[in-house]
């Protein structure tokens, strides 16, 4: 046997557990373990966690913020305007030192999934190009799933669906689209419509950036349902952002979410993002501009978290932390009760996951399934959000991948004897 954890607490077992692992997988979960292993990892009652999915990153833009300018008046436009100006810089070079500048955060965090959207408005590609060689150097550790992302538009940037489909035949995985920044309704539409017909000619998921708007008349995700229950393809299908569903009438929204539900849609919500650029043009009171995602969990509609932005023209902020991004969503979604902060751990673990296209075989702390484990300097859930703690250990196929030394701190007041605080309680 290679390694046990041994004294770790785990979500499901009313006492703390080992965990037995050999040749990269979990063979045994017990109370106690007597075989002995090559390495032995005490975890002190502290919990492990099956390791969080990024469902939602834009890889291409990290780490640019300021660059040409920051944004002014914090919108999404302004955003994608200075991305705009940027972009025609961007080299190999450049966007492989930041990408995997970002991954490697994330990995230091326990992610070992992640899916980039990737402007594909660019006549070189050369975004596209370049993830698919930092994809390829994560093989193992990270799993990168590339989305071809028309951020400037298909039918409104010229040789809009000529790139779409070259992005996918260089090798991106997935299919995405953004409806409600075309130039008309009809042209919303279409987008939906091409992005579906390529996601079946490439036999690829689909990922929209959807509704990521205030105006309650941008009702894209509705067509993006009806499309996805026609063509039978449920459950291939994310919506992303989907902001408007905040701002319309409660009626609407009824009608909505269930034709979600029927669709199996999967849903995410970037409240990083979502919390800065939404409501940009209210007054008082300012709409929180998010969607509803207590409702859809509540309809039974899956529901994950996504950091979106780490530092570029549309976030100034973030490390790559799931867990600083939950964090921001109990908030801002008002997800505080003693059941809801849970549900708010799944949205980045198991939800993310299975929209990624993890399934019970392949992910969760389960015997038969790869050892990917993440101890945290926390003993539950509520106690690793509240203080956003460290991830002692990040563990992919049995191996440690990541290591972290949580800080310390001492009160040393003159005349005080010195004491070292500690944040649990
Ligand atoms: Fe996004």
């Amino acid at each position: 046997m290679d390694l046990i954890l041994r004294n770790a607490r785990i979500r499901g077992h009313d006492k703390n557990v080992d965990i037995a692992v050999n040749d990269g997988l979990i063979t045994k979960i017990a109370p106690k373990i007597t075989t002995r292993p090559r390495q032995v990892i005490d975890c002190a009652g502290k919990l492990v966690s099956p390791p969080f999915t990024d469902i939602h990153v834009h890889l291409d833009a990290v780490l640019t913020v300021g660059q040409p300018r920051f944004n002014q008046t914090g919108t999404l436009i302004e955003g994608i305007e200075i991305w705009a100006e940027r972009k025609k810089t961007l080299t190999f070079d450049d966007v492989k030192r930041r990408a995997t500048l970002a991954v490697k955060w994330e990995l230091a965090h326990g992610v070992t999934r992640i899916r980039s959207h990737v402007d594909v408005c660019d006549p070189d590609l050369t975004a596209v190009k370049t993830l698919l060689e930092v994809k390829k150097e994560f093989a193992g550790l990270v799993d990168l799933q590339l989305v071809a992302f028309p951020q400037d538009g298909i039918y409104a940037f010229p040789k809009g669906e000529r790139l779409m489909k070259q992005a996918m035949e260089l090798g991106c995985d997935i299919v995405g689209g953004i409806p409600h920044h075309e130039m008309t309704r009809d042209d919303g539409v279409a987008d939906v419509k091409f992005a579906c017909d390529l996601a079946q000619q490439f036999q690829a998921k689909l990922d929209l950036h959807i509704d990521e708007t205030d105006d309650p008349h941008s009702r894209f995700t509705e067509v993006l349902a009806a499309e996805t229950i026609k063509r039978g393809l449920s459950g291939r299908v994310t919506a992303s952002h989907t902001t408007s569903m905040h701002s319309v009438d409660n009626a609407y929204a009824f009608k909505l979410i269930r034709l979600i539900k029927r669709a199996g849609l999967h849903m995410v919500t970037n409240p990083c993002d979502n919390s800065v650029l939404q409501g940009r043009f209210d007054t008082y009171p300012k709409r929180r501009g998010h969607t509803r995602v207590k409702e859809l969990l509540a309809a039974g509609v899956n529901v994950g978290i996504g950091h979106d932005s780490i530092m570029d023209p549309w976030y100034p902020l973030g490390v790559g932390d799931p867990v600083q991004v939950a964090f921001v969503w109990i908030h801002y979604g008002q997800m505080s009760g003693a059941t809801e902060i849970p549900q708010v751990w799944d949205m980045i673990t198991t939800n993310p996951a299975r929209a990624f296209g993890a399934t019970d075989k392949t992910y969760g702390i389960i015997v038969g399934n790869p050892a990917d484990l993440v101890l945290l300097d926390a003993e539950t859930e509520f106690d690793a959000l509240r203080r956003i703690a460290p991830r002692l250990l990040v563990i992919r196929n049995g191996q440690i991948v990541a290591r972290t030394t949580p800080s310390e701190t001492v009160l040393c007041p003159k005349g005080w004897k010195k004491e070292a605080i500690d944040f649990r309680i």
